[in-house]
């Protein structure tokens, strides 16, 4: 095999220690091992060109050579912000009143995924195997062919396919499935995610060739730093700072797919009805701003802030503060620490294509000792990790519940339940994921070019 080009809009920085959050560059990081590979994609930064296409900086690191160009303000804007970010997201998670439709930003996103195509073309070697990732990228595979690209294409989706009835909401939305032919393979996260890509495809008279993949992590990497990360600093000073207190956490990026307003208020109800609780647990979010240049993501800001103000306002005693909110990242090894030493873990999306945190939790556990894992019905992970308490977002109720549950829930319950989910997180990994991706791509009957 030649090698494995991959594309993404964002790329994790080769050399940084800190990375931005997101499942999708942290899973494929993980993936990305073994073998020769180009990673090809944005490189986060806005500059302004005049005239042509930008010239892919390369920086390469062990086995894989990172590729990466700028954007130009006009196409951060049209492309990511307002059509990648303003549009497809909130329409992909099920939230269609969110979607802020205009025409002018769906040609900015033609016209970047054909720029996207005709600066990687020179990069292409015809023994190559590329594999596009997410919803930035849809038409790329047809902009790849209709340059006279002939290798193997593969796509792979990181956030949910909703059904059609949604998606046709989308102007255009046919065009974009017309497009997913030029791929070889369509991958998914869910058999719910597939299902819903088929009858899309089939709806419009296309052949169904979506399938699911469910994305996972390197849990043994991720138990070696959780334990690192024990006798850090960090963790200590977290220990000394809660006196006692059990620890909930919930990490995500600041975005309106997570429930968090509706995760705060679940923990409010704890505290109004389970007052047991009150001046014995914290509640630890952090949520790195993300996307913080779209409206929807400053209106969610201003709406934590004041809830934050409020519970914390009602609750707090001179020295007991409920809501710890944290709107920075944290390193990686001191979020898995975070993951290890709390007791429960709130992770309540209201749409999520996988969620990768909930398994970064998991694996982060103290097998004699570990935390419990409440987690939403309509996060892709939630079918494959029931053995956590499951809950519908939407209730405040059921989160105060689910966590009075966690909370008192007896130490073999706790490993019982955990020794399921950790079969599951060890036997779907980044690396298996990865793998059966580019089998079934390899093995998948080569797509019609037009
Ligand atoms: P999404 O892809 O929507 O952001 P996931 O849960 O699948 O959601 O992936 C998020 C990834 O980003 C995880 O690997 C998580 O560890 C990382 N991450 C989330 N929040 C933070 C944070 N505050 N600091 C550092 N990394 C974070
Ligand atoms: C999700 C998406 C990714 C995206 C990430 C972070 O995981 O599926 O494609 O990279 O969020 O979002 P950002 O806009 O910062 O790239």
């Amino acid at each position: 095999m030649g090698r494995l080009i991959i594309v993404s809009n964002r790329v994790p920085s080769p050399r940084e220690r800190s990375q931005p959050a997101g499942g999708l560059a942290v899973g494929l990081k993980d993936a990305l091992r073994e073998g020769e590979s180009l990673w090809f994609g944005w490189s986060g930064k806005q500059v302004q060109l005049h005239g042509g296409d930008p010239v892919p900086r390369l920086d390469r690191v062990d086995n894989v050579t990172y590729a990466t160009i700028d954007l130009t303000p006009l196409q951060y804007e049209g492309f990511y912000q307002n059509f990648s970010n303003g549009i497809l997201w909130p329409l992909f998670h099920y939230r269609v009143g969110l979607m802020n439709y205009s025409r002018t930003d769906w040609e900015t996103y033609l016209a970047v995924n054909a720029m996207f195509a005709r600066t990687l073309l020179p990069l292409l070697r015809p023994d190559d195997v590329i594999w596009v990732h997410d919803y930035h990228l849809f038409p790329l595979g047809q902009a790849l062919r209709d340059l006279g690209v002939n290798c193997r294409i593969g796509f792979f989706l990181h956030i949910p396919f909703p059904p059609w009835s949604l998606v046709r909401s989308l102007p255009g939305a046919e065009l974009l499935l017309e497009d997913m032919q030029a791929y070889d393979l369509v991958g998914v996260q869910t058999p719910e995610d597939a299902e819903n890509l088929n009858h899309s495809l089939e709806a419009n008279g296309l052949p169904a060739r979506g399938q699911a993949f469910p994305i996972g992590i390197d849990p043994d990497e991720f138990r070696a730093q959780a334990e690192k990360s024990m006798q850090g600093e960090e963790v200590e000073r977290l220990e000394g700072s809660l006196r006692g207190a059990r620890l909930v956490l919930g990490v995500d990026r600041l975005d309106y797919s997570k429930g968090l307003p509706e995760r705060f208020r679940g923990y409010e109800a704890l505290l109004a009805r389970y007052p047991e609780h009150r001046g014995k647990v914290t509640f630890l979010q952090v949520a790195p701003i993300s996307r913080g240049s779209v409206e929807e993501y400053r209106q969610l800001r201003r709406q934590l802030d004041e809830l934050t103000g409020r519970i914390n306002g009602a609750y707090s005693e001179f020295d007991w503060t409920p809501i710890r909110y944290i709107t920075r990242p944290l390193p990686r090894e001191v979020l898995a620490g975070f993951y290890r030493r709390a007791e429960a873990a709130l992770i309540t999306p209201l749409r999520d294509g996988m969620n990768l945190v909930a398994k970064e939790y998991v694996a982060a556990q103290d097998p004699a000792n570990p935390g419990v894992l409440i987690l939403s019905h309509f996060a892709g992970a939630a079918p494959e990790m029931d053995e956590g308490i499951l809950v519908n977002p939407y209730d405040p109720d059921e989160i105060a519940d689910a966590l009075h549950a966690a909370l008192t829930m007896g130490l073999a319950e706790r490993r019982t339940r955990w020794r399921a989910l950790e079969r599951e997180v060890s036997s779907t990994t980044a690396v298996s994921w990865a793998a059966d991706f580019l089998r079934a791509l390899e093995a998948a009957p080569v797509a019609e070019r037009s």
